[in-house]
């Protein structure tokens, strides 16, 4: 069917997303051709029924497969380049995306090598495309705390070691299933990543309670939360996360395809959140494992929301909105029209010496796409 005008202009129009895994965006042919040239198993070869789950869990078991087809430094590449072009064909200009290679590191492969495949890969997919992409490294927190901190370790020295590629790793999260872990175990890796020099983000809220969050920001102290899905029960965290312009980076499909948090789109409180004055922006999260794509998801949203334009383009500006700028058609109390703490600092400021973002240089220095973080970085 041939895509209405506002669908149209919401795939063309710049897009800055910052909650997709790139593991998330692995083609299903690309998937099964390295199943195959790696001797991987697959339940099905039929790439309709490859992406079927109904938990979150039973989601993280097709994506654990789907990372394990990634066993080269030129899978790593492949992937990361596909992923480049793939966005960008839906206008995703600028993201920071998250990689999470815990089962990779426990088979044996080198960080060093998996790091420079992605960066050959993200490098020949912006020379192609225009588009600039950062790094997450995120934890797998079915691997334990210990794993996790022994992982940002490794980071640290690929960083003293100005290893390649080591500079798009701009922060640390964690991701993978939320039951029954407690955030908190994770403190000692944030604490070492914080002063290993990276910014720090968590999913949290996407199948647990507003009290992870809450330890999330207080304990781990991170800038931002993923997902964040119970923030509207807790009043107080509602206040302070939109006074702090704490990013929430939402995922509406994913939260209803994936999660099964919600049996229709029309369910999802990302208007509440949104009215509540919270910087709560669109993401896709795995956009090739839920036939998805950035310029889809705004259109997804529009339509279930009965969104317009402008409401639309009001999302996609406050991602990247400059500090203290004003919203064209949010009242000014709301969180996109509130300037950030004195201090404060962007989650993608670049490192001394690049351009943080094609179209995004010459504006002066606060003026980067991103979004904003809590406070100054120590
Ligand atoms: N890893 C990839 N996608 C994820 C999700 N939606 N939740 C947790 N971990 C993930
Ligand atoms: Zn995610």
């Amino acid at each position: 069917m041939k895509p209405s005008a506002l669908e149209a202009a919401l795939d063309a129009i710049p897009k800055v997303e910052l909650h997709c895994h790139i593991e998330g965006t692995l083609r299903p042919e690309t998937f099964v051709e390295l199943a195959r040239r790696h001797g991987i198993a697959l339940p099905t070869t039929n790439l309709d029924e490859l992406y079927r789950y109904d938990s979150l869990d039973g989601f993280l078991r097709i994506f654990w497969l789907g990372q394990s087809t990634l066993a080269t430094r030129a899978d790593w590449a492949r992937l990361a380049y596909e992923s480049v072009v793939d966005g960008a064909a839906h206008g995703v200009v600028y993201r920071e995306s998250f990689f999470t290679p815990a089962r990779h590191l426990v088979a044996g492969q080198d960080l060093a090598d998996l790091v420079a495949g992605l960066d050959e890969g993200l490098t020949a997919g912006e020379a192609e495309t225009g588009a600039r992409y950062q790094l997450i490294a995120d934890m797998d927190r079915a691997f334990g705390p210990a794993a996790g901190l022994e992982f940002i370790d490794a980071l640290v020295e690929l960083r003293r070691a100005g290893a390649r590629g080591i500079e798009r790793i701009i922060g640390v999260g964690m991701d993978s299933t939320e039951l029954g872990i407690d955030p908190v175990t994770f403190q000692p890796a944030y604490d070492r990543a914080r002063s290993g020099g990276f910014r720090l983000t968590a999913h949290q809220g996407e199948n647990s309670a507003a009290a992870a969050i809450n330890a999330a920001l207080d304990v781990l102290r991170v800038e931002r939360i993923d997902h964040g899905l119970p923030v509207l029960h807790d009043p107080e965290l509602v206040t302070r996360m939109a006074a702090e312009r704490i990013p929430i980076t939402v995922c509406p499909t994913s939260n209803v395809l994936i999660s099964n948090s919600f049996a229709r789109l029309e369910d999802h409180p990302y208007p509440q959140m949104r009215a509540a004055g919270l910087l709560a922006t669109v993401n896709t999260d795995d956009p090739a494992f839920i036939n998805l794509d950035l310029g889809a998801e705004y259109a997804a949203v529009a339509s279930a929301f009965r969104w317009g334009w402008l409401e639309m383009v009001d999302v996609a500006l406050d991602v990247s909105r400059r500090p203290g700028s004003t919203s064209p058609t949010r009242p000014a109390s709301a969180a996109g029209s509130m300037r950030r703490p004195r201090g404060s600092t962007q989650v993608n400021e670049a490192p001394a010496g690049r351009n943080p973002v094609p179209g995004a240089e010459g504006h002066g220095p606060n003026d980067r796409i991103g979004i904003t973080a809590r406070g100054p970085h120590p």
